[in-house]
């Protein structure tokens, strides 16, 4: 290590030897510096300074920075190819599991059908307490907060963000494309209810929050959503920050990672994997393929886009609700599996509970929104894909 620098000085830090710098592109600038990690987060201003300023100079560039590769990983591969360097990236997913390299070597002879993962631990840890204790979204994230799982501001992590980042990369080097956040559907937890817990479990799943991208010969379909998973599936199981990444391709089948997604010593086992790397003269390419020959995937149209349901509907609890319901699901060839009601009331709504048999997307949707204009309905219905296991 030859110099350190960040936005203040760090008197406690011990530097024995090692030099401060105020200013973080002087790494990129010093002569006696071969290789720089980037770990100050954001996906503009300094990060971006510094990862930009550091491939001009010729030099490697480590970095745990998602943000900055989901908005500008084209542009800086298309730099470290220029100068022959390496772009290293493997605490940026998944913390201290090695899925980067995974993809990029050990699997890279296969075609990538799909990667599904449990990418943010502030997320599987909420989700996970709410279903174990029956608590609701907000009473868990005020608890997380206080144990240091949950930032002040936790946007980024349970509005899906910080899982997208994620989703992005993977998708990248599993299909071949550039990292293309925009293209991804992005929802977070904030929604789940211990109503959504106890019911799944009572139909054999668990609610997780996952980013999965799928191929098919009609396109790429990329989503970070809450999901519901068959328990027994190998997502199901992972709990509290632990997290993740199960990539199903041809020939090898499926093969799930689990770990510590996040935390200093996971990100630090990650970072110095790749700065090994760099000490031992990998290059490669960042993304698997040369920048010019990464291709952006044809979206999946929402037509053709399948899959099976959980709907929660709030209703009067009277004669003829279901028939209602009924009518509008054949009205759109919508068949379904369960439909189950929960307790009974006069006076006050009750929840039914629908899961589907596979339905296209565009139909489905069509009739959430004719279901939310019934004069017994009395919530706008919220809906969950059932993840395939
Ligand atoms: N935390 C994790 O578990 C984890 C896991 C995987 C990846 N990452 C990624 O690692 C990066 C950092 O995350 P973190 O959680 O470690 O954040 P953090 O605790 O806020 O640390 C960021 C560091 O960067 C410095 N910094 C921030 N802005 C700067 C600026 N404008 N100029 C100079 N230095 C600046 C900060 O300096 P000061 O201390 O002076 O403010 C601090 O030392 C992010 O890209 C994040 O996504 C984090």
């Amino acid at each position: 290590l030859v110099a350190v620098s960040a936005r203040s000085p760090k008197p406690d830090l011990p530097l024995d030897g090692v030099r401060w710098d105020d200013d973080p592109l002087a790494l990129a600038r010093a002569a006696d510096i071969d290789c720089v990690v980037e770990l100050m987060g954001g996906a503009e201003g300094p990060a971006l300074a510094l990862a930009e300023a550091t491939l001009a100079a010729g030099k490697p560039l480590v970095t745990a920075n998602k943000a900055l590769l989901a908005a500008h990983g084209l542009a800086l591969a298309r730099a470290a190819e220029a100068k022959g360097v390496a772009l290293r990236y493997e605490a940026a997913v998944a913390g201290g599991i090695p899925v980067i390299k995974a993809l990029l070597e050990s699997l890279a002879g296969n075609r990538i059908d799909t990667v599904a993962g449990i990418l943010n631990g502030t997320c599987n840890y909420i989700l996970t307490r709410m279903a174990a204790e029956g608590l609701s979204f907000e009473a868990v994230l005020a608890d997380a907060q206080k144990l240091g799982y949950a930032e002040a501001d936790p946007a980024t992590d349970v509005d899906g963000w910080d899982s997208a980042h994620k989703l992005a990369l993977l998708a990248a080097l599993a299909f071949g494309a550039p990292p293309d956040l925009a293209s991804l559907s992005v929802q977070g937890i904030r929604s789940i209810t211990p109503l959504d817990h106890r019911f799944a479990a009572e139909l054999g799943y668990r609610i997780k929050l996952l980013g999965v991208a799928t191929r098919s010969d009609d396109g790429v379909e990329a989503r970070v959503a809450p999901a519901l998973l068959p328990v027994g599936s190998p997502l199901a199981g992972v709990d509290g920050v632990i997290n993740a990444v199960s990539v199903k391709g041809a020939p090898v089948g499926t093969v799930t990672f689990v770990g510590p997604g996040a935390g200093g010593d996971p990100t630090a086992s990650a970072v110095l994997g790749d700065v090994v790397d760099v000490a031992r003269g990998a290059v490669g390419l960042p993304f698997g393929r040369a920048a010019d020959a990464l291709r952006p995937w044809p979206l999946l149209p929402v037509a053709r886009r399948r899959g099976a349901w959980y709907v929660r509907l709030c209703v009067s609890d009277q004669p003829g609700v279901v028939a209602g319901i009924a009518g509008i699901l054949r009205d759109e060839a919508i068949s379904i599996e369960s439909l189950l009601q929960f307790g009974r009331s006069r006076t006050d709504s009750v929840p039914v509970i629908l899961i589907t048999h596979d339905v296209a997307e565009d139909a489905l949707f069509r009739a959430v929104d004719a279901i939310a204009g019934l004069p017994f309905v009395w919530d706008k219905p919220f809906c969950l894909r059932l993840q395939p296991s």
